[in-house]
């Protein structure tokens, strides 16, 4: 199974940005824990962080046809991108939308999601751990 991971922006500030929403540990080790498990399961994974809608939505296309399932974190974007959600609807790669914090209980504008409208799970407010329940939740349901 091949899975690409995706972190919009501001991700890659984590450790300093926000703590007392996001945590203390940083980018580099989300990225180890995502390595360290896909590599326990066996699993080939790509990851990509970018600031920047229009590349996500260029590397949620070129997904087309090369990997199986995409975690996606698509941070602020989330609330606000029609583009990447147009762009899962046309790749039609089975996802999984993760964040860090309970997105349903902090500002308004962050309770509707895009991506949700494609995705078919939604993990939030489980810190790193929601990433390694999106990995767990594509293995068992992608055919
Ligand atoms: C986030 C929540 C978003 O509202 C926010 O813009 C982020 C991170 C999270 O992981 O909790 O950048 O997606």
């Amino acid at each position: 199974m091949k899975l690409l991971v995706i972190n919009g922006p501001n991700l890659n500030l984590l450790g300093v940005r926000e703590k007392n929403i996001y945590g203390s540990q940083n980018f580099d080790a989300l990225i180890d824990m995502i390595k360290r498990k896909c590599d326990e399961e066996g699993i080939e994974v790509e990851l990509f962080q970018s600031n920047h809608e229009g590349v996500i939505v260029d590397k949620i296309q070129q997904a087309y046809g090369v990997f199986d399932g995409i975690v996606i974190n698509p941070a602020a974007y989330t609330h606000t991108s029609v583009a990447i959600l147009d762009a899962l609807k046309a790749v039609m790669i089975p996802t999984v939308e993760v964040h860090i914090s309970d997105i349903s209980q902090r500002e308004e504008f962050r309770k509707f999601s895009y991506v949700s409208l494609y995705a078919s799970k939604t993990i939030a407010g489980h810190g790193f751990d929601g990433y390694i329940e999106a990995i767990d939740w594509l293995k068992n349901n992608i055919k």
